[in-house]
């Protein structure tokens, strides 16, 4: 059993990685010193798949163990659905030493963390990530929180969990989209930690595709690895934490552009971490090689290279309106080199216009079009 150790300067606590540790949730977190109550958060389909199997090992070691289904995805991160479990907790009769366990994705991640961290002030939190995008990112770090109508993850809070329990047999039944929506993220996480890394995605990209568990539990580590020692240095995002944007300036401008609806995050981020490479070749004279790589990667991984369907200038107007960008300038995370990333670059508008224009043309996907 691999176990790494989150510290923050809120708390300590350790991150259990491995095939088939599922079963023994009960018992780690029994080891924990923990007796209470455990009342378990999840979705839907993610329910119907694995709550058996947590509850048995709850169970076995000797919990009352509780579950509370909530309908799947995004819509369900909300106040009011936060308020329903809360009465939830209250009829189960939660207290503070008794636990809430997110079973699910990023949504349930966000949403029983937030309901964990207000409920009665704060209660004991697992999180148990199911998907890819769970396991690398929204597990990590102890960022919170629901949307409002008017914008995504605006209320929330910094909370740490107690336990994180990360199993890579969750992700054999994962539908395939959902799996690319990780690895865009898997993708950024090479590009920020360094060539070896990187290397490997690309020489081993078929045992990702293949669920090759032992390989993507090394690459999991990696990424859990990275994003925890980002955290202990800006546990509340006030600077290092920013180089986990890389991709995201122009990601979440395409993402906006298409609506929400014709780019998912993970393929809004893709096509996002080829204009920040490609604008590092411009700005720190990154050798193009990495964005033939990167494009190359991107396509054997089923990700975006090539920006359809939304007008690069719609893309511009969004980063403009967007938090991050003045619409002048774009404050930008890029890369010095392959593991050496730069936060709070300054890119020129008209730079950036053209590399927008460039990736709907097609041509920053080098030899690799599609
Ligand atoms: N807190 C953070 O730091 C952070 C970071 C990144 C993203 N997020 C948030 O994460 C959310 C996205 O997370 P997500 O991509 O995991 O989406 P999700 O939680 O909606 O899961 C995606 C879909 O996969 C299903 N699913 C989950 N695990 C499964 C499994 N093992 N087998 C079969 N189906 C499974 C879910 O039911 C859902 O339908 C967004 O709300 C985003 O804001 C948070
Ligand atoms: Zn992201």
């Amino acid at each position: 059993m691999i176990q790494l150790l989150a510290s923050t300067r809120s708390k300590e606590y350790p991150i259990y990685l491995s095939v088939d540790s599922i079963d023994r949730i009960g018992s780690l977190w029994a080891s924990q010193g923990d007796t209470g109550k455990v009342a378990a958060i999840t979705d839907t389909n993610v329910g119907g798949l694995y709550l058996p199997q947590i509850e048995r090992s709850f169970e076995e070691a000797g919990f009352t163990f509780t579950a509370t289904e909530v309908d799947a995805g995004e819509g369900t991160k909300t106040l009011a659905q936060a308020a329903k479990l809360y009465s939830r907790l209250f009829e189960l009769k939660i207290r503070r030493g008794d636990a809430v366990c997110a079973l699910g994705g990023g949504v349930i991640g966000d949403l029983a963390g937030f309901v964990a961290s207000t409920y009665m002030r704060g209660v004991r939190l697992i999180q148990v990530p199911t998907t890819l995008l769970a396991q690398v990112d929204s597990s990590i770090g102890g960022k919170t929180g629901v949307n409002i109508p008017e914008a995504k993850n605006y209320v929330g809070s910094f909370y740490q969990p107690d336990m994180v329990l990360t199993d890579p047999v969750f992700l054999k039944t994962l539908p395939p989209e959902q799996m690319a929506e990780g690895l865009a993220e898997v993708i950024k996480y090479a590009l920020l930690s360094g060539e070896d890394f990187f290397d490997a995605l690309e020489t081993s990209y078929q045992s990702l595709l293949d669920l090759d568990m032992a390989f993507l539990e090394t690459v999991v580590r990696r990424c859990i690895e990275y994003k925890l020692a980002v955290v202990a240095e800006d546990e509340r995002d006030y600077g290092r934490r920013a180089v986990l944007n890389l991709g995201h300036s122009v990601g979440h401008g395409i993402e906006a552009a298409g609506n929400y609806r014709l780019y998912s995050h993970g393929q809004a981020v893709a096509l996002g971490l080829l204009a920040a490479v490609r604008l590092s070749e411009k700005i720190f004279s990154l050798p193009p090689e990495y964005g033939e790589s990167l494009a190359s990667l991107h396509k054997l991984l089923g990700l975006p290279t090539v920006l359809k369907g939304v007008e690069p200038r719609a893309v511009m107007e969004s980063m403009a309106a967007d938090k991050k960008a003045d619409g002048i300038s774009a404050n930008m995370v890029l890369l010095r080199k392959i593991g050496d990333p730069v936060i709070n670059c300054d890119v020129d508008a008209g730079l950036l216009a053209s590399e927008v224009e460039r990736l709907a043309s097609g041509a920053s996907a080098g030899s690799w079009t599609i």
